[in-house]
């Protein structure tokens, strides 16, 4: 064997691995990259305009700015991670994900938006695309890991720029480079996030149909118009998700039908809704389970215009009660254990969802058994009830109807509802009304005729 050989059979991989490890990643990468490493997005706006104007519009370049990031971080965690060591570690990894230049730049932690801050450009294009591989098996964390500089991390064999060299790395085309900030493991050791870990059992995974390919769909078109190549598909930077109500609207799919077509009053009819996530690749909701609140109503209309309110009914597996919506249940009493409110009673569970409603989440529960939405507090989880990927649900509606029923017919409406946090939170740490507004996502109808 030659030397030639040996030295690339023993030093190059000893090379390229060294270089991975020497890398930091994850919680050891706190203050390692100064701001001035980075560029800013706009810098990349000027050649990357559509890019840049898309990108814009998305959540991911507003995460440290965007009013309930703010509130939730500076109102809830930070003030928890300097009382409560067990947390301690969140008042950097928060920005880990949320404002990763502060994070790497050891900015911690941040000033408010107001301060105009670095940390304001969140997840910047330079964060993106400097962004190498990640560290371990399981991409959660922010463990990726980041080389900044004259070197863009792209997709392509052949793009050329006048500005910057192009590295090609298969990395920024797959899922594990999005799990690195979505899947999450809290404190506890609990994975408070796992949108990536639950597109990977699913049947999206299977199929070949990645992150990329719903969230940044191929178009025809020029990514630096008048410089770059025109190509059959670039990669739109839409990153479509809760925060769009266009992608919401039709997400969860309803259609309902009754056991029996006529009845008469005093009599009891079955009615059936099946409903479907037949367009997301992960749960539904996903990421940020802890907050949003999804919930099926249900409502008959008899032939003099009287309305009525089924609830569902019960399955019988444990847990259950924390999805079926209470009028009364408190939860979220570890709001005031952050806050220091003394007797803090706690907050209406399921925020104004009518009681007897079906709602399809994930419960957190907090070190002492009560629904939290600080996920870094999350202790334990409860049943999981929410809309996996191409899987349907059947919930049943048993209805004796009223001896007083109208003749005639009956229309029953089955209404998808969405909110993006639970509105007794959102009202009590004044969150804008546009997080928690409910978007009326889907509904169906059918009718059953009484006679007598
Ligand atoms: C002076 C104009 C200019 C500026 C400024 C610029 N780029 Fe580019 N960039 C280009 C051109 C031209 C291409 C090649 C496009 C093509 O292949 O069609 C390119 C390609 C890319 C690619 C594609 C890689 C691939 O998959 O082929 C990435 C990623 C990229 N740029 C990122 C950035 C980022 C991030 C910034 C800001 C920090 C930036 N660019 C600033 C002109 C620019
Ligand atoms: C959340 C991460 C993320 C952010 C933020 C981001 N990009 Fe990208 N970008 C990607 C990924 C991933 C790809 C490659 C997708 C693929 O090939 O599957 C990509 C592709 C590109 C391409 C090549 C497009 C093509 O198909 O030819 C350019 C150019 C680019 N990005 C520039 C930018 C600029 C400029 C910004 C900021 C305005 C930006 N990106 C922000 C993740 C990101
Ligand atoms: C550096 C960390 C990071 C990476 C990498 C990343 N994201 Fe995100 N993403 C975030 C954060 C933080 C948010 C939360 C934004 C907010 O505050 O609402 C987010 C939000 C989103 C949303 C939700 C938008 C909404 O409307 O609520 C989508 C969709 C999304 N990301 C898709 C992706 C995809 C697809 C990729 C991979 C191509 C990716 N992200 C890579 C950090 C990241
Ligand atoms: C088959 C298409 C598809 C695939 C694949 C897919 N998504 Fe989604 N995603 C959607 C749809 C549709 C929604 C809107 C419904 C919703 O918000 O749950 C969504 C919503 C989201 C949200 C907001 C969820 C919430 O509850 O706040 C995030 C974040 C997200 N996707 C990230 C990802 C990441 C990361 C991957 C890859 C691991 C991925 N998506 C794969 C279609 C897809
Ligand atoms: C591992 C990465 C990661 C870490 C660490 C992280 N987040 Fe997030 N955060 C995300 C992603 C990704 C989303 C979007 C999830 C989705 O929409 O499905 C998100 C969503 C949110 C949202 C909801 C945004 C909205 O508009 O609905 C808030 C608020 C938030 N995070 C605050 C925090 C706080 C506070 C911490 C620290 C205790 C934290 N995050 C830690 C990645 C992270």
């Amino acid at each position: 064997m030659s030397a030639k050989a040996i030295f690339v059979m023993i030093l190059v991989p000893v090379t390229i691995l060294s270089g991975v490890y020497a890398q930091k990643a994850g919680d050891a990468a706190q203050g390692t990259l100064p701001y001035e490493r980075f560029e800013q997005s706009d810098a990349c706006a000027s050649c990357h305009t559509d890019i840049a104007a898309q990108y814009e519009q998305a959540m991911m370049s507003q995460c440290f700015t965007h009013p309930w990031d703010e509130i939730e971080y500076f109102e809830l965690a930070l003030p928890h991670s300097n009382k409560e060591p067990k947390v301690s570690g969140i008042k950097a990894g928060c920005n880990g994900c949320h404002a990763p230049l502060a994070f790497l730049a050891g900015d911690i932690p941040p000033q408010r938006p107001s301060a105009n801050t670095r940390a304001n450009e969140s997840v910047s294009c330079d964060v993106c695309h400097s962004m190498t591989g990640f560290v371990g098996d399981v991409p959660f964390n922010f463990n990726f890991t980041i080389v900044p500089g004259d070197t863009k991390q792209g997709t392509r064999l052949d793009g050329e720029s006048p500005v910057h060299k192009i590295a090609t790395n298969p990395f920024l085309h797959s899922a594990e480079f999005c799990g690195t900030c979505h899947n999450e493991k809290d404190p506890w050791g609990i994975w408070v996030k796992a949108t990536h870990l639950e597109w990977k059992d699913g049947p999206y995974s299977k199929a070949g149909i990645l992150c990329q390919d719903c969230h940044m769909p191929p178009a025809a078109g020029n990514s630096a118009p008048g410089m770059g190549v025109d190509r059959p598909d670039v990669r739109q930077h839409l990153f479509h998700g809760a925060h769009d109500t266009g992608k919401l609207t039709g997400s969860v799919e309803v259609r309902i039908h009754p056991d029996v077509r006529s009845s008469g009053p005093g009599e009891e009819v079955r009615l059936t809704a099946t409903v479907v996530n037949a367009k997301a690749g992960h749960m539904i909701p996903s990421g940020s389970a802890e907050e949003r609140v999804v919930w099926l109503h249900i409502e008959a209309r008899d032939a003099s215009g009287k309305t009525y309110h089924l609830k569902v009914d019960r399955k019988g597996f444990e847990g259950e009660e924390l999805t079926i919506a209470s009028a009364s249940a408190l939860a979220y009493q570890d709001i005031g254990d952050i806050k220091g409110l003394e007797g803090f009673p706690g907050l209406k569970r399921d925020g104004d969802v009518p009681e007897g409603d079906r709602i399809f989440r994930l419960p957190y529960l907090d070190p002492k058994g009560r629904m939290t939405v600080a996920q870094w507090n999350t202790a334990s989880l409860g049943p999981d009830y929410r809309l996996a990927p191409l899987k349907a649900v059947n919930e049943t509606y048993t209805w004796k109807l009223p001896e007083t029923m109208a003749v005639g017919r009956v229309t029953i409406t089955a209404t998808v509802w969405y909110s993006r946090l639970v509105s007794s939170v959102a009202v009590f740490l004044k969150v804008p009304r546009d997080e928690y507004i409910p978007i009326k996502i889907n509904a169906h109808e059918t009718h059953i005729d009484v006679t007598r």
